[in-house]
């Protein structure tokens, strides 16, 4: 099943870590204003995606039917779609396969035809479908079988609506979800805001570092049109999450964001974007980051070549580009700061004889170099790198 969407990975903004389900109308309407009037629409940035809480009716879907809060809403789901339609960016909407979703409101079990049509009536383009909690014990057969339902059901409404089938990473979705027409998928448990979350890391919420060795042997699941999806981000929130979470310095949300794009998971904004610093604004936006997430090919990075290179704390990620290029991570997940390198012919096993470097967070370009490039990362920051050959007779700009 494909429903031909997504061929890059979604990027827009989700109420849940910052909001939860204390979501409205206003709210929604002054997201939708910022991502036009900040530059993140035209960063890319498109979806406006409600997570749970816009129900009316908390409990069972066999009590009472899935209907927007008239008071949190009160001119309607339609009325807010239309509204993101007319400034050129996209709604999203969340239920769940369950009588309940995990917030307590009413699911889409014994609905889903009738759930999915009502979307595409509102002028939905986005989907979080949400089995984490209502399924959660349940065989892998039978998630299998509900994705499939709403996944269908969403084909037959004829609207194009990206599939967000989320398991918190309980069942081994990325195994079959593609299959079932699923365009994203969670390869783990909630994000909080850590980047490291000292000593406990079987604690029900994820930190950026646990998310990133979750999805380092999952990058072959990834591809257009289906992505790992490493959960939302994190940027921004300061501690002011609707998780756990002390915040992050801004290097290592800038580490964690350019991971994301590394790792081509989804770039869903969970902060509260009508007060982000200049700082959190500056990672976002920076159009060689995304170009990274957005790359035509679509292949998810992992780590390469001697990959550990300490055996710990200091990891190389690399992807391919669709301009013959390497995206190149260097992440030092360590408290000092620590030199390390990348070789082509090493880590990237291609023999470039010349090679330049760009580094897109100095936005700035290093070279030419014929042996390995090394450079100093400190702590939690991760060097983001673009390595173009040097073709003999083609003039490289140095800037
Ligand atoms: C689960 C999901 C979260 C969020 C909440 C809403 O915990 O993993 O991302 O959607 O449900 O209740």
């Amino acid at each position: 099943l494909t429903n031909g969407l997504a061929l890059t990975p979604p990027m827009g903004w989700s109420s849940w870590n910052g909001f939860g389900t204390n979501i409205n109308e206003k709210l929604l309407r002054d997201t939708i204003d910022t991502f036009v009037s900040s530059g993140l629409q035209a960063a890319g940035f498109e979806f406006i995606n409600l997570d749970d809480g816009w129900q009316r009716y908390p409990g069972s879907r066999l009590d009472n039917p899935l209907e927007a809060d008239p008071v949190k809403f009160p001119s309607g789901i339609k009325a807010l779609a239309d509204y993101a339609h007319s400034k050129g960016l996209k709604l999203g909407i969340y239920s769940g396969p369950g009588e309940t979703t995990c917030a307590g409101y009413t699911g889409s079990q014994g609905h889903e035809e009738e759930d999915a049509k009502m979307f595409a009536s509102w002028g939905i383009d986005h989907l979080k479908y949400d089995s984490c909690c209502s399924h959660e014990f349940a065989p892998e057969s039978v998630v299998q079988s509900v994705v499939l339902k709403m996944s269908q059901a969403l084909l037959n409404s004829g609207r194009g609506i990206v599939f967000h089938a989320c398991h918190c990473g309980w069942a081994n979705s990325w195994e079959w979800a593609a299959q079932y027409g699923a365009n994203q998928w969670r390869i783990g448990q909630d994000i909080s805001d850590d980047f490291n979350y000292p000593g406990n890391r079987m604690k029900y919420f994820f930190d950026v570092l646990d998310l990133i060795d979750r999805g380092n042997p999952l990058a072959q699941y990834a591809g257009p049109g289906h992505w790992n999806d490493f959960d939302m981000l994190i940027i921004g929130l300061n501690g002011n999450s609707s998780h756990e979470g002390a915040g992050c310095s801004n290097v290592e949300y800038r580490t964690h964001f350019s991971m994301w794009a590394m790792v081509c998971s989804p770039l869903l904004i969970g902060s509260d974007v009508r007060t982000l610093n200049s700082d959190s604004m500056e990672t976002l936006l920076n159009p060689e980051i995304i170009a990274i997430s957005q790359d035509s090919l679509g292949n998810a990075a992992s780590t390469v070549g001697v990959g550990n290179q300490d055996g710990g704390d200091l990891q190389v990620f690399a992807k391919s580009m669709a301009d013959g290029s390497f995206a190149v991570a260097l992440l030092n997940r360590g408290s000092v700061t620590a030199e390390m390198s990348i070789s082509p012919s090493r880590d990237l096993t291609v023999e470039w004889p010349k090679y330049t470097v760009r580094d897109v967070w100095k936005h700035k370009t290093f070279g030419p170099y014929d042996t390995a490039y090394t450079v100093e990362v400190i702590s939690h920051e991760a060097k983001i790198l673009r390595l173009y050959e040097v073709v003999a007779n083609a003039s490289m700009p140095l800037l």
